[in-house]
């Protein structure tokens, strides 16, 4: 099973849309997801579910059995044509696992997600901090991806995140490996949105920006708010996304 986390220090950056966004573009094709929704804001858990488990990703954190994650992991709720995604749901009380208690005890997603079988694809969807849960998903991940935008604060925070995956494959995880940065909500014709691009790529190098970059459309939207894959949208700005979602995914999977 490839373990791909979906990182950034910042909320509305598109992490959630990014995880979901390659979710389906894997079920499309014919792979097994399973997303892990690490945020305790749940957002990825209640646009792929509408009804809440009693056991959540919370009950994994603190028990990282198999027959734990078994028992949380739960079928999504979008139309069945697309493919098969489950979730394993997040549940606000998993804020209290956020605090940073040093790297022994980090490896419970880990271990747990280990322990399944039957799943091709993990797409970890990460809180906006950097804190011990997004430490978490970068343990159990073979690969990672951040999520920026083309602000002024977006470099500050993409420098944060590399430090961590360095920190993270020089300690716990040795295996884990950058497929890229993404620049999300980029407008076209806009000289300042080209000027944060071209920051990015001094700052990353050019082989570590994804391109192309995801355009802001309103697509993103449009699914969130109807509970549909993107890809199921039919509209143009939906078409332009799952092109680009594919080539991500192409990535991941490499
Ligand atoms: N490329 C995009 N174009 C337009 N809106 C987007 C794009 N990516 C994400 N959004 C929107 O931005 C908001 C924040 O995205 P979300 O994925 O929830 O961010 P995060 O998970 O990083 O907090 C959502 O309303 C989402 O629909
Ligand atoms: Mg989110």
């Amino acid at each position: 099973m490839r373990t791909v986390a979906i990182l950034a220090n910042k909320g509305g950056t598109g992490k959630t849309s990014l995880t979901l966004g390659l979710a389906s573009a894997a079920a499309h094709r014919g792979l097994s997801v399973l997303v892990v929704d690490l945020d305790p804001q749940g957002n990825a858990t209640s646009i792929l579910r509408s009804t809440v488990g009693a056991t959540s990703v919370g009950d994994v954190l603190a028990r990282p059995t198999k027959a734990t994650i078994e028992q949380a992991i739960a079928p999504c709720e979008w139309d069945a044509s697309i493919g098969e995604i489950d979730v394993l749901p997040s549940h606000p009380n998993i804020i209290r696992f956020d605090a940073w208690k040093g790297s022994g005890t980090l490896g419970k997603v880990k271990k747990a997600l280990a322990s399944i079988e039957g799943y091709d694809l993990a797409i970890i969807d990460c809180p906006p901090s950097l804190g011990a849960l997004t430490r978490e998903a970068l343990t159990a991940a073979q690969r990672a991806i951040i999520v920026t935008t083309p602000t002024y604060f977006g470099a500050q925070g993409v420098q944060r995140a590399l430090e961590e995956i360095v920190e993270i494959q020089q300690g716990v995880n040795p295996d884990l490996v950058l497929t890229g940065v993404v620049m999300n909500k980029v407008r076209s014709a806009s000289d300042e949105h080209d000027f944060r691009v071209a920051e990015m790529v001094e700052l990353v190098g050019a082989k570590n920006l994804l391109k192309p970059t995801m355009p802001e459309r309103i697509a993103f939207q449009q699914a969130e708010g109807t509970g549909t894959p993107i890809q199921a949208l039919g509209t143009l700005g939906s078409r332009e996304v799952a092109k680009i979602l594919d080539a991500y995914l192409d990535k991941v999977l490499r």
